[in-house]
C-alpha cells in the first residue's frame, strides 16, 4: 500500500470514528415520525398474546391504516416472564406467547409491517416484568435476532438524574447500533429535559406523563408548547405519547361506580350521592369525539409519532376517518421535518413540575394557534379552543403574517411580508377550499374543539 493511500484510509478512518461517535444516534430510522399501532392503551397486560397481537395486525391491514401509513404494530409491556437462568436471555410469556416473538414477528413482516417491543431501562418494568439494566447488549441482540424493527425502553424503576439516564439511554442505543439491524429506539422518560438531547440518543422521546385521556392530552400539548418544537426533526421526535380515540379515559371510575352499586340499593342514599359525583368526575374526562380528532390533528402538526391505542375491533367509523385523513397524515409525514409552535396562546405555561410527578390538572378555558412550515411553501395551521364555552378565535393579517414569519424565518428573511399577504385555504377537515382570505376567524366548538387548513401564501 503506498504512503498516500495509508494516509487517505487512516483519514477515513478517523472522519468515521469521529462521526459515529459525535453524531451518536445514526441509524438511519425515524426520518419522518413513527406511525402505527402500540398495545398498551387497548390491551394493558390481560390481553396481550400472539393471537391478539397477530389479529390486530390483519385489522390494521384490513381497515385500511397500514395503506394509509400506518406500519409498525407494536406489543408493549407484558409480554415477558423474566430471564433464561444461564443465559440471560429474556422470556416471553409461555402462555401468552407459546411459539415465542420471532414467529409473530415473522407474521407481521409477511403483511408488509414492522414490529415493535417494550422493554425499560431499569431492572423491572412498569409492570413490573424484567426491565433491562445491565442486559442490554445480549436483549438488543435477542431482539434483533426476533427480527424486531422498533424498541420502547420505559423508565420505570430508573434514575430521574438526566446524566444517569442518558448515560443508560446511550448503552442501550449502543447496543442496538452494535446488532447491525435498523432498530428505531424509542425513549420512554415522561419528561421534557429529554428534547434537548433526543436526537443523539433514539428517534423519539415521550415528552410527558402518559396520555389517556382529556386533562392528560391538554398536558402534554402544553409541555409540547413550552419550546420543545425546535428540537424536532428527522432521525429524532418529540413523542406526545399514543393517540387515545373516543370514548377512551378513566375507566376506573365507571368501575367504581358498577362495583359499589352492588352495595347499595337506595337510589337516595349518600352512598349513591358520592358515588354519582364519582361517576361525574371519571365521565368528564373520557374523550369526547371532537377531542379525539384534535388530538390527531396536534399531534400531526407537532410532528408527534402516531401511534394508535384504541382497541381496532370496535374503533369508531369517527375515528378511523379521523386516523385516515390523508391530508392531516400528509402534515405529520411532510418530508422537510419542521415541528409546529404557537403564533397565539392564551393558556398559561405548563407546570412541567407538577407534570413530572403526573398530576394532571384541570383544563384551563384558553386556546391557541399553532404553525408549522411545509417543504413546498404552504403553511399547516391548528385552531384549537381549551375552554367550557365555543369560542371564535381570530387570526388578523398581522397574526397570519407572524405565522408566515415564524414558520418560515429563513425563506421570508429580507422579504417585506407587511405589504399584505393573502393566502388560500384549504380546510383539511371539511376538504374544501374556503377561498383566498387576508385574515381568519374561526368558530370553535367547547372542550377542545379545533379545526386545522393548510394555506398556501399568494403573493
Ligand atoms: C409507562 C409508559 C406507558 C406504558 C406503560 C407500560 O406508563 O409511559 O406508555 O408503556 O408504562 O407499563
Amino acid at each position: 500500500m503506498s504512503k498516500s493511500s495509508a494516509l487517505f484510509g487512516l483519514a477515513a478512518f478517523c472522519l468515521l470514528f469521529s462521526f459515529a461517535f459525535v453524531a451518536g444516534l445514526q441509524n438511519g430510522v425515524g426520518q419522518l415520525p413513527a406511525m402505527g399501532y402500540n398495545t398498551w392503551n387497548d390491551l394493558r397486560c390481560h390481553g396481550i398474546n400472539a393471537a391478539n397481537v397477530t389479529k390486530i395486525a390483519s385489522m390494521v391491514q384490513s381497515l385500511g391504516l397500514q395503506k394509509a401509513g400506518y406500519n409498525y404494530v407494536n406489543i408493549d409491556d407484558c409480554w415477558n416472564v423474566g430471564r433464561d437462568n444461564f443465559t440471560h436471555v429474556l422470556l416471553p410469556d409461555p402462555k401468552a406467547f407459546p411459539e415465542g416473538i420471532k414467529p409473530v414477528a415473522d407474521f407481521i413482516h409477511q403483511l408488509g409491517m414492522k414490529v415493535g417491543i417494550y422493554t425499560d431501562r431499569g431492572p423491572l418494568t412498569c409492570a413490573l416484568r424484567a426491565g433491562s439494566m445491565g442486559f442490554e447488549t445480549i436483549d438488543a441482540q435477542t431482539f434483533a435476532s426476533w427480527g424486531v424493527d422498533y424498541l420502547k425502553e420505559d423508565s420505570c424503576w430508573a434514575s430521574i438524574n438526566h446524566t444517569v439516564a442518558f448515560q443508560q439511554y446511550g448503552v442501550m442505543r449502543d447496543a442496538l447500533n452494535a446488532t447491525g439491524r435498523e432498530i428505531y429506539f424509542s425513549l420512554c422518560g415522561w419528561a421534557p429535559w429529554y428534547a434537548p438531547v433526543g436526537s443523539s440518543l433514539g428517534n423519539s422521546w415521550r415528552t410527558s406523563p402518559d396520555v389517556n385521556h382529556w386533562p392528560s392530552m391538554y398536558q402534554s400539548i402544553s409541555i409540547i408548547e413550552n419550546n420543545l418544537s425546535q428540537y424536532a426533526g428527522p432521525g429524532g421526535w418529540n413523542d406526545a405519547d399514543m393517540l387515545v380515540g373516543s370514548g377512551q379515559g378513566e375507566k376506573h371510575s365507571l368501575f367504581l361506580l358498577c362495583a359499589a352499586s352492588l352495595f347499595t340499593h337506595s337510589s337516595f342514599s349518600p352512598a349513591f350521592l358520592f358515588l354519582f359525583s364519582f361517576y361525574k368526575i371519571g365521565s368528564a374526562v373520557f374523550v369526547t369525539p371532537d377531542q379525539s380528532r384534535t388530538q390527531f390533528s396536534l399531534w400531526s402538526i407537532f410532528s408527534s409519532p402516531l401511534l394508535i391505542g384504541t382497541t381496532l375491533s370496535s374503533i369508531t367509523p369517527w375515528d378511523l376517518t379521523t386516523y385516515t385523513n390523508k391530508d392531516v397524515i400528509a402534515i405529520n409525514q411532510d418530508p422537510m421535518g419542521k415541528a409546529g409552535m404557537t403564533i397565539v396562546n392564551t393558556c398559561p405555561k405548563a407546570d412541567v413540575h407538577a407534570a413530572a410527578f403526573g398530576a394532571t390538572a384541570p383544563v384551563p378555558a384558553c386556546y391557541q394557534i399553532w404553525v408549522k412550515e411545509l417543504f413546498n411553501g404552504d403553511m399547516a395551521m391548528v385552531f384549537v379552543n381549551f375552554s367550557p364555552i365555543a369560542t371564535k378565535v381570530t387570526c388578523d393579517q398581522a397574526c397570519l403574517v407572524k405565522g408566515l414569519h415564524k414558520a418560515m424565518a429563513a425563506r421570508m428573511k429580507g422579504k417585506n411580508a407587511n405589504g399584505g399577504i393573502k393566502f388560500h385555504v384549504l380546510n383539511l377537515w371539511s376538504h374544501k377550499s374556503e377561498g383566498v382570505v387576508a385574515d381568519m376567524s374561526v368558530a370553535l366548538g367547547p372542550n377542545g374543539g379545533s379545526e386545522m387548513y393548510r394555506l398556501r401564501p399568494m403573493n
